[in-house]
């Protein structure tokens, strides 16, 4: 049922100010004044959720719930998870044609190349999924036996459910070309499931890009995607994130970010241009 008084609850600058800063502190995402309504309402949710009816009450709770329970929930909320399956195409061709072109020949002299592959804000697993099927058609065409993984992490748990199960409606699958369907992809019922020897490749897992605890328990990558994630943070945390990835990075690895976002990346990346696409090395 409607309750009118909890609707009529207004956030106030002072409380936007609090929940910004600690939202801020734990995750490193920034909200501005223009995004108070959407913090509003978010945070309502999550309070009519709980059967908190007050700010105060609902901020002490994220402040001192240690387990971050609470905390996750109302993440659920604020993240934005837009997604698709092969996102900015030119990006992932220079993935396959230079990137991986170049990582396999790296590890030439390796009897058995094994390489490592993140998606850093992974959202529902259309992006690892999309890194795997890649490295899958790159491998076909070379006379090498490459071993690989993929590893997913977000913030968002709920995100992080979808993309373990790896089931998608069709139209989440629109423009992916039918023999990359066909080979990737089984029909179940309307949907698609990604099919198990792809799945047995990708793994997912909580983790946030601005805990450097977090991210050093990750382990190392030969190529990290981190694409439309960054313009989240502001500059500070964008420096620390990015501090993180760099180190999650092997020495000669690739980080691969939105074009959009490749401006201000740190000057300890290599800027490598292939084609109309931008990636940067982490120099060895
Ligand atoms: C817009 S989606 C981008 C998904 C995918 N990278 C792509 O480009 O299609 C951004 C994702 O980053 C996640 N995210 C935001 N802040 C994060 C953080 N501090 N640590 C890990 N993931 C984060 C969000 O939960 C969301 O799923």
């Amino acid at each position: 049922m409607k309750d009118n008084n909890f609707f009529g609850l207004k956030l106030n600058r002072e409380f936007f100010i609090k929940f910004s800063r600690l939202i801020k502190e734990k995750s490193g995402l920034f909200f501005d004044l223009s995004k108070m309504y959407f913090l509003e309402t978010r945070i309502k949710k999550r309070m009519q959720e709980r059967g908190i009816r007050d700010f105060v009450s609902y901020y002490n709770l994220l402040k001192t719930d240690y387990s971050d329970r609470e905390f996750k929930e109302l993440l659920n909320e604020i993240t934005i998870h837009e997604t698709s399956f092969f996102r900015l195409n030119p990006q992932f061709q220079a993935f396959s044609d230079f990137v991986l072109s170049e990582l396999i020949g790296k590890k030439r002299d390796l009897n058995q190349p094994y390489l490592t592959f993140l998606s850093a804000g992974c959202s529902t697993g259309e992006e690892a999924y999309s890194i795997a099927i890649s490295v899958f058609e790159k491998i076909r065409g070379i006379n090498k036996i490459v071993d690989f993984s993929v590893l997913g992490v977000d913030i968002s748990v709920s995100v992080i459910e979808k993309a373990r199960r790896g089931v998608y409606k069709e139209r989440e699958l629109e423009g992916m070309p039918e023999d990359i369907l066909a080979k990737y992809f089984e029909k179940v019922g309307d949907n698609y499931k990604v099919r198990d020897f792809v799945k047995e490749k990708v793994l997912f897992k909580y983790a946030n890009l601005y805990n450097e605890e977090d991210m050093s328990a990750l382990g190392r990558f030969d190529t990290v995607f981190c694409r439309y994630v960054l313009i989240y943070f502001d500059e500070m945390a964008k420096m620390q994130v990015l501090d993180n990835l760099y180190s999650a990075i092997n020495p000669g690895g690739y980080l691969i970010v939105a074009p959009s976002e490749s401006y201000n990346i740190s000057d300890r990346f290599a800027k490598v241009s292939y084609k109309n696409s931008i990636v940067f090395m982490r120099p060895l």
